[in-house]
């Protein structure tokens, strides 16, 4: 079982993309997570769609493509989603002809982070809607997974240091393995 991962930060001390290494590092015996970087993805443009496809954008989609799922650590900006996370989505969805191939009926699950003490509960509500759109199934069996506080659970080498938060993501990871094992 191949996962692979987008952190919706480009911060190299990302809370969220912390949170995917240590997903990395719980994933269930017998699968596996790799995380994709959106950072070279441009702003997207129809205009600069229009003259072609991108090779960072392609090899996003093929990797999502040939993945059995997806988890995405979203950030929450502003009560919603971060613009360079929804930015890369948007790419990734395009042509709409190949969404059948890369997004469509693809399991995806959400991690999130944050200092605050909210925990990204509204970015991961907001994401709720784009997976509608793309027709995208939301892992939900073990709620939402997310670290609020994040200063308080991270040590400086990006590691949880919160038994109770690694314990939880590696039920959380765990659920939604099994689920998309039982779901094929
Ligand atoms: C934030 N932050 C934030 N946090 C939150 O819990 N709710 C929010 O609505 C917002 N809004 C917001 C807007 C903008 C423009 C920024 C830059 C930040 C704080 C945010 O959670 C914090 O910067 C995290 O550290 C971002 O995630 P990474 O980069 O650590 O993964």
């Amino acid at each position: 079982m191949k996962l692979v991962a987008i952190s919706g930060s480009l911060r190299q001390n990302s809370w969220n993309t912390a949170l995917l290494r240590n997903a990395i590092e719980l994933m269930p015996t017998g699968s596996s997570l790799e995380i994709l970087s959106i950072a070279d993805i441009p702003l997207f443009n129809e205009d600069v769609e229009a003259q072609g496809a991108l090779d960072v954008v392609e090899s996003l989609k093929s990797s999502i493509a040939a993945a059995d799922a997806l988890v995405i650590a979203t950030p929450e900006y502003n009560g919603g989603i971060p613009g360079v996370a929804k930015n890369a989505i948007d790419w990734i969805s395009r042509p709409m002809s190949d969404q059948p191939r890369v997004l469509r009926a693809k399991p995806v699950a959400l991690l999130g982070a944050t200092p605050s003490g909210l925990g990204t509960a509204y970015a991961q509500t907001a994401w709720m809607a784009v997976f509608r759109a793309l027709r995208m199934p939301l892992w939900a069996g073990e709620g939402q997974y997310m670290v609020s506080r994040a200063f308080e659970h991270f040590d400086s080498e990006g590691q949880l240091v919160s038994d109770e938060l690694r314990d939880g993501l590696q039920a959380y990871l765990q659920g939604f393995v099994d689920w998309v094992r039982n779901s094929k």
